[in-house]
């Protein structure tokens, strides 16, 4: 077996209050439980936890993008209506390519759970090489949109150049069309 290098997962938590103490992060680690729940190959997390502030966002996702070097980048938090509420408007602003399907799917499956998915403007996109996807700053949220997706995100992250990410087929079954 070949040693190959742990695919870098950035977690970034958009959060007023977390950021100046006043709230404890419960976002960031519930995503690092959920890739340490899923992934089966090697991984290691890049945390981040910055205020909602776009320019402040738009810089640690190209920091994450394009010096940390991480195939995948989750955000958590900052994606509803108020006025604050910048997350996504900062990811578009470092994509070089918009992934709508991923905001379509978890908020249809958001859905069946609470009526208030509607208002999550959560989206995906790339830059370079790292797929950039947002989800909403409630922490059960994480599980219920990322286990929408993900079947799908090891073959995202192949298709542009990224490490090959491996899932628990008990929890996540990563679906790779046949060549
Ligand atoms: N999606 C899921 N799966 N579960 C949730 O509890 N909360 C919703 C929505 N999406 C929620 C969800 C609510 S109440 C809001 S306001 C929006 O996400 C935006 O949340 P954010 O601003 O914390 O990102």
């Amino acid at each position: 077996m070949t040693d190959t290098p742990p695919a870098r997962i950035g977690i970034v938590t958009v959060s007023d209050r977390a950021s100046r103490g006043e709230y404890e992060d419960r976002g960031g680690p519930a995503i690092h439980q959920y890739f340490t729940e899923v992934l089966t190959s090697a991984w290691e997390p890049v945390p981040r936890l910055v205020s909602d502030d776009r320019e402040q966002i738009a810089a640690t996702l190209m920091e994450l993008a394009d010096r940390e070097d991480c195939p995948l980048i989750v955000t958590t938090g900052g994606t509803g209506p108020a006025p604050r509420d910048v997350t996504p408007e900062a990811t578009i602003d470092v994509a070089e390519k918009l992934m709508p399907g991923f905001g379509e799917l978890m908020r249809q499956v958001s859905l069946t759970k609470v009526p208030t998915a509607i208002l999550s403007r959560q989206t995906a996109v790339i830059r370079g090489r790292s797929l950039i996807i947002n989800l909403p700053g409630q922490p059960r949220a994480i599980a219920e949109c990322l286990d929408a997706v993900m079947p799908a995100v090891p073959y995202c992250i192949d298709l542009i150049g990224g490490p090959r990410l491996e899932t628990n087929p008990d929890r996540i079954a990563a679906f790779r069309p046949k060549k």
